[in-house]
């Protein structure tokens, strides 16, 4: 199993209170967000710097700059909308594509229903976010649609992940990174996270 846990104490923190059955929509939003930033911090690490001549009130020198390829983001609807405003305030050029897919309740497999990607997403570094990763279905699905556009360069950023979902996307993608603020013990019987923080995106939407 392949799986980066992002460990600091303020993202722990965040996530606990997130999974609190008490926190109201407006902090849960609040708090995705907040997480979302200081994850951005350490997903994007690794992003190349190139050479830079300058000149400061004192003299050219040579510095660095970002030199790779430009970001782009891709919440999977819903609650992956939650994660984009604190990845673009790290990264405020980047681009945003959607894709929708919900889980059917009675087979669990994701259905799609929406896909609008940036026209030079091949081009582009892709953060996919979603809070989730539970079975893995709807992340491994949203990663084939972006991978059919071209895409050679994709991360998945996520909240909370099941073993089960992080062993199924390292299967159906082995190519691409995941990172998550938690790793949790196991789904139930009804493919929910354990504990979890219950469903994502009714608790950032209020709609149960
Ligand atoms: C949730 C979550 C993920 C998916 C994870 O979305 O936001 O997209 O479930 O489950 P999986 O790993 O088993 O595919 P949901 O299907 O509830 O749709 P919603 O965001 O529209 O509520
Ligand atoms: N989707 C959610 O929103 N929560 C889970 O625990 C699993 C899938």
């Amino acid at each position: 199993m392949h799986i980066n846990v992002i460990n600091h104490p303020l993202i722990t923190h965040k996530v606990s209170m997130m999974r609190d059955k008490n926190t109201n929509p407006k902090d849960f939003r609040q708090l995705l967000k907040e997480i979302s930033l200081l994850m951005a911090y350490e997903v994007t690490r690794d992003l190349p710097l190139k050479d830079v001549e300058i000149e400061t009130p004192i003299q050219k020198c040579v510095s660095k700059m970002l030199g790779g390829r430009s970001i782009g983001i891709v919440p999977i609807l819903r609650a992956g909308l939650g994660m984009v405003d604190g990845v673009l305030e790290l990264v405020p050029s980047a681009k945003i594509g959607h894709i929708g897919c919900y889980r059917d309740p009675e087979t669990l497999q994701p259905v799609e229903y929406y896909c609008k990607l940036p026209v030079d997403v091949d081009q582009r570094t892709v953060i996919v976010v979603d809070p989730m990763l539970a079975t893995g279905g709807s992340a491994s699905m949203a990663i084939d649609f972006i991978k059919k556009r071209g895409v050679t360069d994709i991360k998945f950023m996520c909240l909370i992940a099941a073993p089960e979902g992080v062993c199924a996307l390292n299967k159906a993608h082995p190519d691409v990174p995941i990172y998550t603020a938690a790793l949790d013990e196991k789904l139930n019987d009804h493919a929910y996270i354990v504990p979890g923080l219950g469903d994502a995106g009714d608790r950032l939407f209020g709609t149960k």
